[in-house]
């Protein structure tokens, strides 16, 4: 009999629910079913770099299907530009090293877009890599859906349901901000399942003036309330464009200083966009004379414990990924695929984001139940 594969797994990025329900599916999988030997980095790449570990086993994989966030903790550190003792440094070869050190046969990277952009760089720098795609956006390339999508869209969908009988009481309007910053599923889905009557996304640049004539024609038929469901990354028209003119400079540049000139034109748009949901209300308010308040969702949408839906896609991939690592296929994220799984390339996924398409059967829907999607 052959020696026991060794396998390291770690979380990166923002937490989402489903992260642990996805260890144990790997964990469970690896150590029940293929006599794997599996160990956690704690707290993302970073864990890895510094080898700072959790032993995996039948306890710790115990009574964390339902437990939210992750037991083995996160962090938005790359491999290649991670801050140590106050500098910015490639630890790719640190990774390397331990990687061999503890004689891994596989390094598990539970994440979403930007963790698939660095697995892919410890794919190509040569060590066996896999990933799984998480996050509440659902904004993973080339899968159906991400773990943790799921139980933040029951959350924020709740919230919009919620915020109904208070802005109806009141007559006020109510802009509840989704998380969402590029992509607009979240803001979305639940904005179409809550019934809210103004859905803004960051593919759909938004004119306020409509807005205020959508709210204005339900006031006209006594209706002297409404729900907007906006997600952090929409903007109105001149936003989007301008924001676009330097995205377009940036592509263009070639010497660094150009380089540097749009980065610095981009972080100044990108400040001018905070407060924008606070800033639309008071618009709307302007432009309506209705009374205008907002509710931002923030991290309670990522909080506590998934759902049933999310538990279900998180084992089921988590399981496949033990699979795929049995029969020794790596550079690949384990894709949800209808009522299965897929693996797919990672250079086919990395640096790729899926975004809501304007012809979405979603935004068609939304459109004809009369919902205003801000154009
Ligand atoms: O990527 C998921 C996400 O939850 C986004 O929707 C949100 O904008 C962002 O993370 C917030 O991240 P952080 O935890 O770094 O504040």
């Amino acid at each position: 009999m052959g020696k026991s594969k060794r396998i390291g797994i770690l979380t990166a990025g923002g937490d989402s629910p489903g992260l642990n329900a996805a260890i144990r599916g790997v964990g469970k999988t690896a150590l029940g079913f293929y006599g794997m030997d599996i160990i956690g980095f704690r707290d993302g790449f970073r864990g890895i770099v510094e080898d700072r570990r959790l032993k995996l086993d039948k306890s710790t994989l115990a009574g964390i299907l339902t437990v939210g966030g992750t037991i083995l903790g996160t962090s938005r550190d790359k491999p290649h530009r991670m801050l140590i003792d106050g500098r910015t440094r490639d630890m790719t070869q640190t990774i390397k090293e331990n990687y061999k050190k503890l004689g891994l046969d596989a390094l598990v990277c539970l994440g979403g877009g930007g963790t698939q952009k660095s697995a892919m760089h410890l794919a190509e720098a040569g060590l066996n890599i896999i990933t799984l795609p998480k996050t509440i956006d659902n904004d993973v390339a080339l899968t159906d859906s991400t773990f943790g999508f799921a139980t933040a869209l029951d959350i924020a969908t709740e919230a919009v349901d919620r915020l109904h009988s208070t802005a109806h009481s009141h007559h006020r309007i109510i802009v509840a901000e989704v998380m969402g910053h590029r992509a607009g599923w979240l803001t979305l889905g639940a904005g179409i399942a809550g019934g809210a009557d103004v859905i803004l996304i960051p593919e759909i640049p938004y004119n306020v003036q409509r807005i205020a004539e959508a709210i204005k024609r339900r006031s006209g038929r006594g209706t002297n309330f409404s729900i907007v469901a906006v997600a952090e990354g929409a903007m109105s028209e001149e936003d989007a464009q301008a924001f676009k003119l330097v995205e377009n400079k940036r592509e263009r540049a070639r010497t660094l200083h150009d380089k540097k000139e749009a980065k610095s034109e981009l972080a100044a748009l990108e400040q001018r966009h905070t407060g924008n949901t606070l800033r639309l209300a008071r618009q709307l308010e302007e432009l309506t004379h209705l009374e205008s308040r907002v509710t931002i969702l923030g991290y309670v949408q990522r909080g506590g414990t998934p759902s049933p839906a999310d538990r279900l896609l998180a084992s089921r991939l988590g399981a496949a990924c033990a699979d795929l690592i049995h029969e020794g296929i790596f550079g690949v994220m384990v894709a949800a695929r209808g009522e299965g799984t897929e693996p797919v390339a990672l250079e086919k996924v990395a640096g790729k984001r899926k975004i809501v398409p304007p012809d979405h059967p979603w935004v068609e829907a939304a459109r004809k139940v009369g919902t205003c999607l801000g154009d």
